[in-house]
């Protein structure tokens, strides 16, 4: 007992250090990218007399937009870590179809497509619906059986940013994860099968398979696994908007290189603005909550109950190791297009621990307003009731590297109103969807195909 304490014990505060040590990473990344008119700004700053009376060298200068806002460095460079929005395409390397326009509009026809589903009624699009940043509003959707799933239908904004997927981070590629939905019965409950039939019977859906992947159509695993890297082509396009916040942390960056930061920084609400000194200060939202996406993309116990239903509770992290180490389709295995081992380190190195139990990946916070409900089974409701479990924490629920960075802030309605104010301004109304062209740039390429 006594062995197997201080073991965890100090795994937690090897844990602890490396989750701090992520952030100041982070943090010193993001200083380092501060652009040097943000270093070098002349400008009247409060310090610039006692250095020339002999005081000791006055601190970096900050830029105008920071001090209007009355921020510190160690605010500013927290802030700026946040962003920029959107990052840059990358394309998985695991999935050779990633980024490729015939592959992401297959992949789209196929998202809101029932006939592939085990009944020919259920489509991805009934439990991840775009009105709702691609979440679908319940705590936990029935399954097929009418009886609700183990955990809260992820919105599916952002998703590209993710290095492990599902609540619990049991697949590291998105279309690994896709296959689950794909065969899973309660899901979309569909097999080979029927996915080749539904392509034959399809002369756009078969153009596009061919265009992404060539012929002949393959059977099997091999034509789900094709399924899979079109739809995950088609979700790595759904990026969350830029948001009030993204104005504030780009004028930030800019320094005073950027005649219009200060009045951009300044437009942004007041209340907000105190809700997020909060985030990245004394709250330590940011310890988790990190990076333009708003999470470090791992796994933590903020507290949260993890029982999937009496009797039966959700292992968490700890089973989407297992599940992940098993899984066929994972990095390691035959079906990743990666030409170089280096795509696969992550999952190489991931160790399973007692630990992991109740752990789940830190959701992002872009978009938040469209998704509700919150938490990994849907149990909070709204925003503020997200605040009121940060605000009265049970510390009795979390593991040692939870209490290292939790504990309950007791906020007072006004901190409570001006932390929501903060997190809503995170979220934009979604631009309205693009008038679908007939037929699609990418429809009309593959048809213009030879042999097409
Ligand atoms: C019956 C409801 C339902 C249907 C249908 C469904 N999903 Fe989901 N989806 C969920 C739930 C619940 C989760 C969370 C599962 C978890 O994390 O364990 C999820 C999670 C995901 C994720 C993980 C996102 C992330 O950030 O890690 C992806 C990707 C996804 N679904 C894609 C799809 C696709 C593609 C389809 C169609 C082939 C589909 N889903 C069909 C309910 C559904
Ligand atoms: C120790 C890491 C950690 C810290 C610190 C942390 N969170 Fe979280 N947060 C999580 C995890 C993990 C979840 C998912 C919890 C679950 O469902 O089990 C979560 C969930 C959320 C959600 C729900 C999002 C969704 O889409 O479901 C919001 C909102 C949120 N946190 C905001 C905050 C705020 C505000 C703070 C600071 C007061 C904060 N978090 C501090 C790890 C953290």
């Amino acid at each position: 007992m006594t062995r197997s304490g201080a073991t965890r014990g100090s795994r937690a505060a090897r844990r602890a250090r490396l989750a701090l040590g992520g952030v100041a990473a982070l943090l010193l990344v993001a200083a380092c990218r501060t652009p040097d008119a943000l270093r070098t700004a002349p400008g009247a700053l409060p310090h610039a007399e006692s250095a020339a009376n002999g005081a000791p060298p006055a601190p970096a200068p900050l830029p105008r937009a920071a001090l209007a806002l009355g921020l510190d460095a160690d605010e500013l460079a927290a802030i700026v870590a946040h962003g920029p929005w959107p990052p840059p395409f990358r394309p998985d390397p695991t999935n050779r179809a990633s980024g490729d326009p015939a592959a992401i509009e297959l992949g789209r026809r196929l998202f809101d497509d029932p006939r592939p589903s085990a009944d020919g009624r259920r489509r991805c699009a009934d439990c991840h619906r775009a009105e709702l940043g691609f979440a679908d509003g319940r705590a936990r959707p029935p399954g097929a059986d009418g009886r609700p799933l183990d955990r809260n239908a992820q919105g599916l904004l952002d998703a590209r940013l993710q290095h492990w997927f599902g609540w619990d981070g049991g697949a590291d590629s998105l279309w690994a994860f896709v296959l689950r939905p794909l065969a899973d019965p309660r899901e979309i409950g569909t097999d080979a099968g029927r996915l080749a039939a539904v392509l034959d019977a399809d002369p756009t859906l078969a153009c596009l398979r061919r265009a992404a992947f060539g012929d002949p159509r393959p059977s099997g695993e091999a034509l789900r696994v094709q399924v899979a890297k079109a739809l995950a082509a088609f979700i790595e396009t759904l990026d969350s908007p830029r948001t009030r916040f993204d104005a504030l942390r780009d004028a930030l960056a800019a320094g005073d290189a950027d005649p219009g930061a200060e009045a951009v920084a300044r437009a942004y609400p007041a209340d907000a603005l105190r809700g997020l000194r909060r985030f990245v200060g004394d709250a330590r939202c940011a310890a988790c909550h990190v990076g333009p996406a708003f999470t470090h993309g791992e796994f933590h116990d903020a507290g949260r109950p993890y029982m999937a239903a009496p009797g039966r509770p959700d292992p968490g992290r700890h089973g989407g190791i297992a599940a992940l180490r098993a899984d066929p389709f994972n990095r390691l295995g035959p079906w990743s297009d990666a030409a170089t081992p280096d795509a696969a380190v992550r999952t190489r190195h991931v160790a399973p621990s007692h630990r992991n139990f109740g752990e789940f990946r830190v959701p992002g916070l872009r978009a938040l307003v469209l998704t509700a409900p919150y938490g990994h089974d849907g149990s909070m409701g709204t925003l503020d009731d997200v605040i009121t479990h940060y605000s009265e924490l049970d510390t009795e629920r979390l593991h040692a590297d939870g209490e290292a960075l939790l504990r309950p802030l007791r906020l007072d309605p006004a901190a409570r109103a001006e932390l929501r104010a903060f997190l809503s301004t995170l979220s934009a109304p979604q631009p309205a969807a693009p008038a679908a062209a007939t037929p699609s740039p990418a429809v009309a390429a593959c048809r213009a195909r030879p042999g097409a």
